[in-house]
């Protein structure tokens, strides 16, 4: 869609869809705008929504969402993040090897898509035997079947709250007993508010981190000299995501609602309106970044939106670039020479939200 944003971005960066009531915005001052102003972009759900992910910290307004996050932040540390490193070596290792083994597989379904789903059960504490529903929960929050999408909450809810429970009496050392003991100046989270957000991590960080995964495996395969580099110094693994981030952002849009009528780029929104921020266009702006259809690995600065800007910055960002981090480094020590299968013509998964690939079939040489 890259011509398309471009062609948005000169034409028409703020236009209306009456059909959808939506305002489409597509430079990046102005989604950074829509990010950043919260008390008139509004990120609450419609009034009658009541899953339990519509209580979470990514679908609230403040005073609420200072709140939750500063209890979910409590949890959600960076030593506790830090300290998953070892398991997701472990796991990562243990992917590769099953892929070694069979020489050509879908790195979709083999390591990206596996890997991050294994993380979050568990930094949550689900046992081993559960782990298959826990996939297939993962897989229903985020399909486009709605009664399954329903149907899977209500069966996470009646799973997490029993294990809320449990670690209430006895806390273990995982992140569901961190958030059931967390306690700001006597506030605590309640049931609902911490099922929310186990669903929430859920929907939030598993197709995300696939696709930022496998979306690097596809540029590491596409450009020469960025493999070379790559190959000769691992430090630069870090700035080559921070550019798979910005060139193919994982996340291409997010949602907001006009809660004051405002003003964007001399367009008058009126409240009760939505914005949909394209922070797929708002990343090739060539008003902030120079040659921004260019893949630069020595992007800097790279002040990219792919993890939001504002109170609402993705909490699983450094999560996401650690696991990133480890897939990559392991896939360059291990199979340096892995090659697309160039047979198979790829495919955009039929998603405006996600920028996600419906296979990548690799071989590993
Ligand atoms: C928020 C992107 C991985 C947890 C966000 C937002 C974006 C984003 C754009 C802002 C949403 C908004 O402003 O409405 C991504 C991308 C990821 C990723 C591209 C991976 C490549 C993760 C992971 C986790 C996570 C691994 C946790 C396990 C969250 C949470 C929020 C959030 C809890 C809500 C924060 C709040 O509302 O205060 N993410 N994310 N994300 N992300 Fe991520």
């Amino acid at each position: 869609p890259l011509t398309w944003f471009r062609n948005m971005r000169d034409t028409s960066p703020v236009t209306f869809n009456s059909d959808r009531n939506i305002w489409d915005v597509f430079k990046y001052e102005d989604v950074k705008t829509v990010f950043t102003r919260h008390e008139i972009f509004s990120s609450q759900g419609s009034e009658n929504a009541e899953e339990p992910i519509d209580s979470s910290v990514l679908r609230t307004d403040p005073p609420k969402h200072r709140q939750l996050r500063m209890l979910v932040s409590q949890a959600f540390t960076p030593r506790v993040i830090e300290g998953l490193a070892p398991q997701i070596s472990t796991v990562t290792q243990s992917l590769f090897d099953q892929a070694e083994a069979q020489g050509a597989v879908d790195a979709l379904e083999s390591i990206a898509s596996p890997l991050p789903i294994v993380v979050i059960a568990e930094m949550l504490g689900v046992s081993l035997a559960d782990r298959g529903r826990f996939k297939s929960w993962s897989d229903d929050l985020v399909s486009n079947d709605y009664d399954k999408y329903i149907q899977c909450q209500k069966e996470m809810s009646e799973y997490f709250s029993v294990i809320a429970n449990e670690r209430r009496r006895e806390p273990q050392d995982d992140l569901i007993s961190n958030l059931v003991h967390a306690n700001i100046q006597g506030e605590q989270l309640s049931d609902i508010e911490i099922i929310g957000f186990c669903i929430l991590l859920l929907v939030a960080g598993n197709e995300t981190t696939t696709n930022l995964i496998a979306s690097a495996m596809l540029c590491i395969d596409s450009l020469p000299d960025v493999r070379e580099q790559l190959i000769a110094d691992r430090t630069l693994i870090p700035s080559a995501l921070e550019e798979v981030f910005r060139y193919c952002s994982p996340v291409q849009s997010m949602f907001r609602s006009v809660k004051q009528d405002t003003e964007l780029r001399g367009q008058q929104l009126f409240a009760g309106q939505f914005v949909n921020m394209w922070i797929g266009s708002a990343n090739h702006d060539d008003e902030v970044f120079e040659h921004p259809d260019m893949f630069n690995i020595h992007r800097n600065p790279n002040p990219h939106l792919g993890l939001g800007s504002g109170i609402h910055y993705c909490l699983g960002s450094q999560l996401a670039r650690m696991e990133a981090k480890i897939v990559i480094e392991a896939l360059l020590d291990r199979f340096p020479h892995f090659q697309r299968d160039r047979s198979h013509v790829l495919e955009r998964a039929n998603s405006t939200m996600m920028f996600s690939l419906t296979k990548l079939p690799i071989l590993l040489k």
